[in-house]
C-alpha cells in the first residue's frame, strides 16, 4: 500500500464514520415504462429516477435510437467543430429552439458541461456571478471556475439577491438559478428574479433541468410557465436526460449567445459530440413530450395524491409542487435507515445526504413519473406509514 492509499483510506473511513459513504446499487433489469426494476436481487418500484414522463423506455424512442444507430453507427467520432456535427444534431437544435421560442439552441453532451460552458464563455476577471445557495453543483462549479467574482444569495431570496447586486457594476453580472431545485423540488421566484436583474442590467440564466418537459405549455418549462421570455431570461439551459428520457443538454438564446458559445465554450469545443442516435431518439422523445399532455396530467395527479396522503400521515413534506417530493429527516443515519426499510418493502427511494444537501437536512428524495400507477403511489404511502411509525417508536 502506498502512502497515498493510506491517506485515501483514512479519508474514506471518515466518510463511513459520518454516515456519508455512498454506494451504488446495481440495476439488473428495468421496465422503465412501469418504473419497475430488479435491483441488487430485489424487485422494486423505483421512486428515484428523473424520467418524469416515462419516456426513457418508450418503444418509439427506442426505435428511433436503433434506426439511427443502424444508419450512423454508435459514436459521433469527433467534436462538433471537427466532424461530429450531423444533420441529426442540427435538426434537434432547430427543433429545441423552436420549441422554447428562441432564435437558437446548442446541444451539449451533458448538463454539467452546459453549465460550465456558459459561465466560462461569458465571464472573466472583472465580471461577477451571483447564485442561489441551493443551485445544482454544476452551476456552482461553472461560476467558481469562470474566474469572475463569485457570490451566493440565500435560497429563493430575491431581496438578498438585490442587496448583493447593489447598483450597476462595471463588468458583466450573471445571475444563475435552478428553475426547479433538484434536491428540494421548489421553484425559483422567476418573475421577481427577472425584475431584480433587469433593474441592474444583470444577465439571468435559468437551469431548467427539472422543469423542462414537466411545466409550461406542452412542457416548455418553468420560464414559459412564468410568462417570461428571451428578454427576461437571456440564457436558458435544460437537460435531456430527465423528462425527455434520453441524454444530453442544451442552451437556448439569441444568435449572438449561441455563436459565442460555439466559438468560446471549452466544454463545447473540446469534447466528442453526442452520438447521433441519441439526437435522433431525443427528436422523437421531444415530439411525444410536447403532444402527450396526459403524461403531465398523470404526473400532477400523482404529486397531488402523494401530498394529500403524506399530509394525512403527518410526514415532513417540503414546499414543492414538482415531481420532486423530498421528505425531511435530518440526520444522515436516520435517512439511510428509512431508505433501507423502504427498499426492503420493495420501494427504491434514496437517502440524500451532505454534501449534496446542507448538514442536518438529510432527506428521502422521492420522485414521481407518469410511468407510476395510482396504486404505486398508494403502496409507497403505506410503506412510508410503516417506516414513519417505526421511527416514531425509536
Ligand atoms: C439542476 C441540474 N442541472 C444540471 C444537471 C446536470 O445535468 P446532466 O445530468 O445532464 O449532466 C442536473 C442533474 O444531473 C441538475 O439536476
Amino acid at each position: 500500500m502506498t502512502g497515498l492509499d493510506t491517506e485515501l483510506d483514512a479519508g474514506l473511513e471518515a466518510l463511513r464514520a459520518a454516515e456519508r459513504y455512498r454506494v451504488r446499487r446495481k440495476v439488473e433489469s428495468r421496465v422503465g415504462e412501469t418504473a419497475r426494476a430488479r435491483v441488487d436481487g430485489r424487485d422494486c418500484i423505483a421512486f428515484c429516477s428523473n424520467d418524469y414522463l416515462g419516456l426513457a423506455q418508450d418503444p418509439r424512442v427506442v426505435e428511433a435510437f436503433v434506426n439511427a444507430a443502424r444508419h450512423w453507427g454508435v459514436g459521433s467520432g469527433a467534436s462538433h467543430l471537427v466532424s461530429g456535427h450531423t444533420v441529426e444534431h442540427h435538426a434537434l437544435e432547430r427543433e429545441l429552439a423552436e420549441f422554447v421560442g428562441r432564435p437558437r439552441a446548442l446541444l451539449f453532451s451533458t448538463g454539467y458541461m452546459a453549465n460550465l460552458a456558459v459561465a466560462g464563455a461569458l465571464l472573466g476577471r472583472g465580471d461577477r456571478v451571483l447564485e442561489d445557495r441551493l443551485n445544482h453543483a454544476s452551476l456552482i462549479d461553472g461560476g467558481l471556475a469562470s474566474g469572475a467574482r463569485f457570490g451566493r444569495y440565500a435560497h429563493g431570496d430575491v431581496d438578498a439577491l438585490r442587496r448583493r447586486l447593489g447598483h450597476a457594476h462595471r463588468g458583466r453580472t450573471l445571475v444563475a438559478s435552478d428553475g426547479v431545485f433538484s434536491m428540494d423540488g421548489d421553484a425559483a421566484p422567476l418573475p421577481t428574479l427577472a425584475n431584480a436583474c433587469r433593474d441592474v442590467r444583470a444577465v439571468l440564466m435559468i437551469d431548467d433541468a427539472h422543469g423542462f418537459g414537466v411545466s409550461g405549455g406542452g412542457g416548455r418549462g418553468s420560464v414559459e410557465a412564468a410568462g417570461l421570455g428571451l428578454d427576461d431570461v437571456p440564457v436558458l439551459m435544460a437537460t435531456l436526460g430527465k423528462a425527455i428520457g434520453t441524454f444530453g443538454a442544451f442552451v437556448a438564446g439569441s444568435d449572438a449567445l449561441i455563436e459565442t458559445l460555439v466559438q468560446r465554450a471549452r466544454t463545447y469545443i473540446y469534447t466528442t459530440a453526442l452520438p447521433p442516435a441519441v439526437a435522433a431518439a431525443t427528436r422523437e422523445a421531444l415530439t411525444i413530450a410536447r403532444t402527450e399532455e396526459w403524461r403531465r396530467e398523470r404526473l400532477r395527479d400523482h404529486v397531488a395524491r402523494f401530498r394529500a396522503g403524506a399530509t394525512a400521515l403527518g410526514l415532513a413534506l417540503m414546499p414543492s409542487s414538482s415531481p420532486i417530493q423530498p421528505l425531511a429527516i435530518g440526520h444522515e443515519a436516520a435517512a439511510l435507515s428509512a431508505s433501507e426499510s423502504l427498499f426492503e418493502a420493495g420501494f427504491w427511494v434514496p437517502a440524500i445526504r451532505p454534501p449534496t444537501v446542507p448538514a442536518g437536512t438529510s432527506r428521502l428524495r422521492i420522485t414521481f413519473s407518469a410511468a407510476h400507477s395510482t396504486s404505486d403511489v398508494d403502496g409507497l404511502l403505506e410503506a412510508l406509514a410503516v417506516v414513519a411509525g417505526r421511527h416514531a417508536r425509536r
